[in-house]
Order: C-alpha cells, then sequence, then structure tokens
C-alpha cells in the first residue's frame, strides 16, 4: 500500500465547499493536490495559495483556482507533508526546500493538517536533517554560527551549485542527530543573523493523517 497516497487523498476529507486552501509542496501533499482538482473539476469552489512554485505549476494545470497573496490574510485550511513529525505534532520541513513559504501559509492557516506515511512518524526529532534556509551573502559566516548550536550543517546542492531555493536563497542542512527541544532551538536558530527561516515547525499543527503501508490510516 502507497502510504503517502492513503494520507494525502485522506486529508482532502478536511475541505469544504468554499474554503481557501493552502497547498503544501511534496510527494505526499501531491495526492491530495490531485484529488482537490478532481473535486474542483467536479464542481467543488475553493482557491489555493501555493507553497512553491511547483505547487503553482501543478495547481495550474489541474484547473485549481488561485488567491493573490497580496490580499490573503487568513486560510481555512493547509494541507502539507512532513520530514519528521512527533506524537506532539512537532515537524521537520523543507526537504522539497520551500520550508519558508510553508511556513508563511501554515502560520495564518485556521487548521493546518500535516500528512506522511509512518516511516516520517519518530520521536524525538533529529534523525533527519533540518533544512535551514540562509541568505546566499556571508553563508560560511551563518552556517559556523549555527554549527555552534551543536548541529553539522551542509550546503544543500543541486549538481555542482547551491540549491536555490525559490526565494533566491541557500539551504543548510543540518544534522543534529537528537532534537530535544524544538520550541528553543526554533527561536535560537532564526535570531542569527542571515538565517531567513528554518525548518522546525512547533505548535502549528492540528492534525497529523499517517498512512500505514498496511493499507491502515491513522489521525
Ligand atoms: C517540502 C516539505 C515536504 O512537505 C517534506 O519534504 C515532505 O515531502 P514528501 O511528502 O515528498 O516526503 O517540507 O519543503
Amino acid at each position: 500500500m502507497n502510504g503517502k497516497k492513503l494520507a494525502g487523498e485522506k486529508a482532502v476529507e478536511y475541505v469544504e465547499n468554499g474554503m481557501h486552501l493552502g497547498l503544501g509542496t511534496g510527494s505526499t501533499v501531491y495526492y491530495s493536490i490531485l484529488k482537490l482538482g478532481e473535486l474542483v473539476n467536479e464542481g467543488l469552489d475553493i482557491k489555493g495559495m501555493p507553497t512553491s512554485k511547483e505547487t503553482e505549476k501543478l495547481a495550474k494545470e489541474l484547473g485549481i483556482p488561485l488567491i493573490d497573496e497580496s490580499s490573503v490574510s487568513e486560510l481555512d485550511v493547509t494541507i502539507d507533508g512532513a520530514d519528521e513529525a512527533t506524537p506532539r505534532f512537532e515537524l521537520i520541513k523543507g526537504g522539497g526546500g520551500a520550508l519558508l513559504r510553508e511556513k508563511v501559509v501554515a502560520s495564518i492557516s485556521k487548521r493546518f493538517i500535516v500528512v506522511a506515511d509512518d516511516s516520517k512518524y519518530v520521536d524525538p526529532l533529529g534523525k533527519f536533517p533540518l533544512p535551514v534556509e540562509v541568505v546566499p551573502f556571508g553563508w560560511e559566516i551563518t552556517q559556523k554560527q549555527i554549527s555552534k548550536l551543536g548541529c553539522q550543517p551542509s550546503l544543500r546542492q543541486d549538481g555542482n551549485e547551491p540549491f536555490i531555493t525559490d526565494n533566491g536563497n541557500y539551504i543548510l542542512d543540518c544534522y543534529f542527530e537528537t532534537i530535544d527541544h524544538p520550541a528553543d532551538l526554533n527561536v535560537s536558530l532564526n535570531m542569527i543573523p542571515g538565517v531567513v527561516e528554518n525548518g522546525l515547525f512547533v505548535d502549528m499543527a492540528d492534525a497529523i493523517v499517517i498512512g500505514r503501508k498496511d493499507g491502515e490510516i491513522e489521525e
């Protein structure tokens, strides 16, 4: 069974006619967006705010109307994936490099629904390297400051070049091994000059929909 598909499709049950939605990024929420596209074609009236250029392209291809981000202050529901999630709803996100837009969109959502297969459900966080978006200027300085928080950061590559986010920044993937105090680390990281945002999402998720290989769904 494809746990990602199970979770992605199940989460669409949170969507109602007339809603404004945040559309996450990645291979799990992909199934939610496909399902939403089907429902829109059958008459569902929704609008979506994409969290990446990749999701914007997919939504357009599927005919999902988009929200003008300059005029939105609140979203009803956002569905998005995660790289790690704990029973306390702490998340690591940004494996796809979209963490900044994902956090902006999640922060204005009345309900933030996370979709994942059971391989993502962990406790504590930290095996997955934490993505941190940094400005290209002086990124080596920022990297040194981040490493003082107890991790090994490495610059994400795209072939032989640095990976560039949709916002024109770099990503440092930071290997902590375990993250015991994600709320504190979230604040400490974002106080370092040069850090734009980090992939820790704490006190943001309202539900986690986990699709298991045996075909079961946990919420
Ligand atoms: C992208 C993300 C994704 O939601 C996260 O990487 C999970 O992706 P996938 O569903 O493909 O495993 O945060 O920035």
